[in-house]
């Protein structure tokens, strides 16, 4: 059993509001659900950051080779490598000289990334390495050639502010001075855009979310009902935050190992955050973790925005 699993659920349901990590969310099931999100009408975000890369593959391989020659690429939580292959791709086809370092804690994500990369991209120099982020950072031989880091999909959004200071700080403290960060922003918009990416039609976030009650019920030897939760997920234009819960439709108690967890009728745990920025908000998140703005790419819509930092 996952010990730091089972540590994190029994605090999140005993705490007053109740609370379960969102980085659980991605077990198995949990993997193909976000796969399968990612695809929806209303899931905009990741056609989004394709657009964006599409549109200016030019200007950043500019920008990440101003004042230098090569550059590696590290990418945080690699996953399928659907947008970033746009950069890829086109970095072969200019000659540019770099190597691709995508990091993800699971050995199976990475496995198929590279054999899918060899496939198609057989030119390319691939090195991924299994291993939380910051230790991936630690293996990586600190020479003189340029990282530039990538950090995709709004995930730093997964992160309440003061846990996305702590990690941006630590990167800060990782990174070399002519280094460079290009992070993923989901840019605030119309509340009922926002709001329906987390509300599908097809219920498929809705199972993303029910899917860490079946993930506790598999892992960890509780018996949620899961017919006897909602999902529902808020949108405050005045924070920007997007809040998904499950709610319990009815009082219960339910049981994980030999603790009880009692719930009163609509009582609520509060299973995700996922943060929306304005322009200012970045700039602002990029100060209080001392770095830079060097440069902000944008869709044609204004959705979204990939954000190139260096160190201040
Ligand atoms: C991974 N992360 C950026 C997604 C998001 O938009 O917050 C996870 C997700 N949750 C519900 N739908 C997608």
């Amino acid at each position: 059993m996952n010990q730091q699993f089972a540590k994190d659920v029994l605090n999140g349901l005993n705490a007053d509001p109740k609370t379960l990590p969102s980085k659980y969310f991605y077990d198995k099931k949990g993997d193909s659900l976000f796969q399968e999100i990612m695809a929806l009408e209303e899931y905009y975000l990741t056609r989004s950051e394709y657009e964006v890369f599409k549109t200016n593959k030019g200007a950043l391989t500019k920008t990440f080779l101003s004042d230098v020659e090569k550059f590696r690429l590290i990418e945080f939580g690699a996953g399928d490598g659907y947008k970033t292959k746009v950069l890829l791709n086109h970095f072969l086809q200019e000659n540019v000289e770099f190597e691709y370092l995508p990091i993800d804690i699971s050995g199976n994500v990475l496995n198929q990334l590279e054999s899918d990369l060899k496939r198609e991209l057989p030119d390319l120099k691939v090195r991924p390495i299994q291993d939380d982020y910051f230790h991936a950072l630690e293996k990586i031989e600190n020479g003189s050639t340029r990282s530039v880091v990538l950090f995709l999909g709004s995930n730093i959004g997964n992160f309440r502010h003061n846990k996305a200071i702590e990690f941006l700080t630590e990167l800060h403290a990782r990174l070399k001075p002519n280094d460079l960060l290009l992070i993923g922003f989901d840019l605030k918009k119309d509340p009922k855009t926002i709001l329906n990416a987390y509300n599908d039609d097809k219920g498929v976030t809705r199972a993303f979310n029910i899917n860490l009650l079946h993930r506790i019920n598999n892992e960890l030897d509780a018996n949620f009902d899961t017919s006897k939760f909602v999902h529902y997920p808020v949108y405050n234009p005045l924070t920007g935050t997007t809040k998904s819960f499950l709610v319990s439709t009815t009082a219960q108690t339910v049981e994980i190992m030999d603790a009880a967890i009692n719930f009163d009728a609509w009582e609520a745990i509060h299973t995700e955050v996922s943060q929306k920025y304005s322009l200012k908000d970045i700039k602002r998140l990029a100060e209080e973790s001392q770095f830079s703005v060097v440069r902000n790419f944008f869709d044609t819509r204004n959705y979204f925005v990939d954000s190139v930092w260096q160190k201040s």
